[in-house]
């Protein structure tokens, strides 16, 4: 979500600094480049070392480092940022940010910067209510400084209240929310989308269930191409190793019911993309409690059918979301049983894929699509799970045209 982007992030001098390690690392596993100014007070709370290990980037701590000035101008380190983060800003250096003062390497950045400013403003209760820092802060707020946090909870200093440093993932969200506004709107921006990934265990007692070897990755990918065409979208997952992808709010559920239920609740939504290899059928009653070897007969096992989310949200009353996309995996005749399939469950979409034995599709990297509507055939080449999920949100983005 923030490849390519550039910040530098201000360390000023309060306790909370140590969790500025932290955001550099969520920031750059983002795929952002973070580059630091560490104030006097922020280097006695974290260390030159840890912030540049974690950055791999040099440190600037001083404002007048005749090497540093050589290699890169404090004017320079000021432009050459998409945004410039302060976190934690203390009461004093929202203070000489509002006054103009310009005594260190950090504030003479702040003032000589022309890139947008974001503070996350970490301080005792009651040095963040004084009229001063309220004061100072409208000032900065009418300048268009952007503002995360700060939450409320135990400080650091024993008392109670507003002052903690918002989370590391809230100030994560804010940048990219930041981006995500000055970019103006994706080609999904304003859709919501749901998508189903992965197995789904149905309990046969509290120990046991029956599932599949659906490993969740293309459902996923999905997910994340969707989100980064700026569709709202709700992942309902079921049982999956892979990593909640990012931008995307995740229901994690386990049987099929569960799954149903987190559709519906999640609608209503402009596409519904299912991907689960939903269990066909369950266990007719999950016994209360573990059921007991008793002598050689093993337990007989009566199945029922589990309600087919595809279908029933292509069949939704009123709340049918607008584009409805499937999967048919089959081992034979893929594209005429999948055609038989989209119009049996009444889905716009399906993508067909070959998961004969050998083929290497289920929990595998790859996948070969054939996506069927109800006038065409389009057979796709054997790309990654991620470029299929790539191609689906661009054809999905094509089917509505202009952003909402
Ligand atoms: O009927 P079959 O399982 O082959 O259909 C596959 C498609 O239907 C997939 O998109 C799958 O996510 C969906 N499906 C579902 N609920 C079920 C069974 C399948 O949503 N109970």
């Amino acid at each position: 979500m923030l490849e390519g982007k550039r910040i530098l992030l201000v360390i000023a001098g309060g306790i909370a600094a140590y969790k500025s390690l932290d955001l550099i690392r969520r920031l750059r596993e983002r795929g952002a480049s973070v580059r630091c100014i560490l104030t006097k007070g922020g280097a006695e709370f974290v260390t030159p070392l840890a912030v540049a290990a974690l950055s791999e980037e040099k440190v600037y701590q001083h404002l007048f480092s005749l090497t540093d000035e050589n290699e890169m101008g404090h004017i320079r380190l000021s432009r050459e940022a998409d945004l410039v983060l302060v976190a934690p800003a203390t009461a004093d250096i929202m203070a000489r940010m509002a006054a103009g003062i310009c005594d260190d390497l950090a504030t003479t950045a702040l003032l000589a910067t022309d890139k947008p400013v974001m503070v996350a403003p970490s301080m005792n209760v009651m040095m963040w209510g004084h009229l001063a820092t309220q004061a100072n802060l409208a000032t900065l707020e009418k300048r268009g400084v952007l503002r995360v946090g700060p939450g409320s909870g135990d400080l650091a200093c024993g008392e109670v209240g507003s002052g903690r440093l918002a989370e590391v993932m809230d100030i994560v969200r804010a940048v990219e929310s930041f981006f995500d506004a000055s970019a103006g709107p994706r080609p999904l921006s304003g859709r919501r989308a749901i998508v189903t990934s992965g197995p789904t265990w149905e309990a046969i007692d509290p120990v046991r269930y029956i599932a599949n070897r659906s490993s969740g990755k293309q459902g996923h990918a999905i997910a994340a191409a969707l989100a980064k065409l700026g569709a709202e979208t709700v992942l309902v997952s079921g049982p999956s190793r892979e990593p909640d992808p990012q931008g995307v709010r995740v229901i994690h559920i386990e049987s099929a019911r569960e799954m149903r239920d987190a559709c519906f609740t999640a609608l209503p939504a402009d596409i519904a993309v299912c991907a689960a290899a939903v269990a066909d059928w369950r266990p007719a009653e999950a016994a209360g409690q573990k059921m007991k070897k008793n002598g050689d007969a093993p337990a007989p096992l009566a199945l029922t059918e589990n309600p087919d989310i595809l279908a029933s949200l292509s069949q939704a009353e009123n709340r049918r979301p607008r584009l409805v996309v499937g999967f048919a995996a089959e081992t034979e005749n893929v594209v005429a049983y999948a055609q038989a399939k989209r119009a049996r469950k009444g889905c716009d979409w399906i993508l067909a894929n070959d998961v004969a034995p050998g083929t290497g599709t289920f929990g595998g990297a790859s996948n070969t699509i054939h996506l069927i509507t109800a006038e065409t055939v389009e057979d796709w080449p054997t790309m990654s799970k991620e470029a299929v999920a790539g191609r689906l949100a661009e054809r999905i983005a094509a089917a509505f045209g202009r952003p909402a």
